[in-house]
């Protein structure tokens, strides 16, 4: 008896775990669409965007133009390899000068390391249209 109760505690446990952890996916609806519209909408989009940014063909204005968009420079699961952690991150030394969006002299808001972890676990989790 006294067993099988614990084994029932340590199922409800363990899915009281995997709820919290359904809860704590990174959406990119919620989460990161406002990031991207905050910190790369104004020079991203079609309407009086940068000429530039434009040329090279990204947009943020809606959820289906980041997938497009960043899809190309993104590795599922692998955020080491994909290209967009890399253009948001920081340089080690800051001194060091390398490609940065938004870019480092511009005026736009830049990712917070919060706002950097959030995208780096969402292209983790496999970068899904959630
Ligand atoms: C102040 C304007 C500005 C903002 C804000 C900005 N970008 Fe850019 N972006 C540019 C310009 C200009 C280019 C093209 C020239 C270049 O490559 O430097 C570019 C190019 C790019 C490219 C193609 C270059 C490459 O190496 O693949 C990507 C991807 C990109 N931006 C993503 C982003 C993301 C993501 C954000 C927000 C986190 C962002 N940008 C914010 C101006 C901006």
């Amino acid at each position: 008896m006294k067993y099988k109760s614990i084994a029932f505690l340590t199922v409800c446990l363990s899915s009281l775990a995997m709820i919290s952890r359904a809860e704590d996916e990174v959406s990119l609806s919620k989460d990161l669409m406002p990031l991207f519209q905050r910190s790369c909408q104004s020079c991203h989009q079609r309407e009086n965007g940068n000429r530039n940014a434009v040329k090279s063909g990204y947009f943020y204005e809606n959820k289906d133009d980041v997938l497009r968009s960043i899809g190309k420079i993104i590795i599922k699961n692998e955020p080491k390899k994909s290209h967009l952690v890399y253009l948001i991150t920081p340089p080690k030394d800051p001194n060091q000068k390398k490609q940065m969006m938004p870019p480092t002299r511009s005026k736009a808001p830049k990712l917070t390391k919060e706002e950097i972890r959030k995208i780096t676990e969402w292209i983790k989790a496999g970068a899904k249209d959630n």
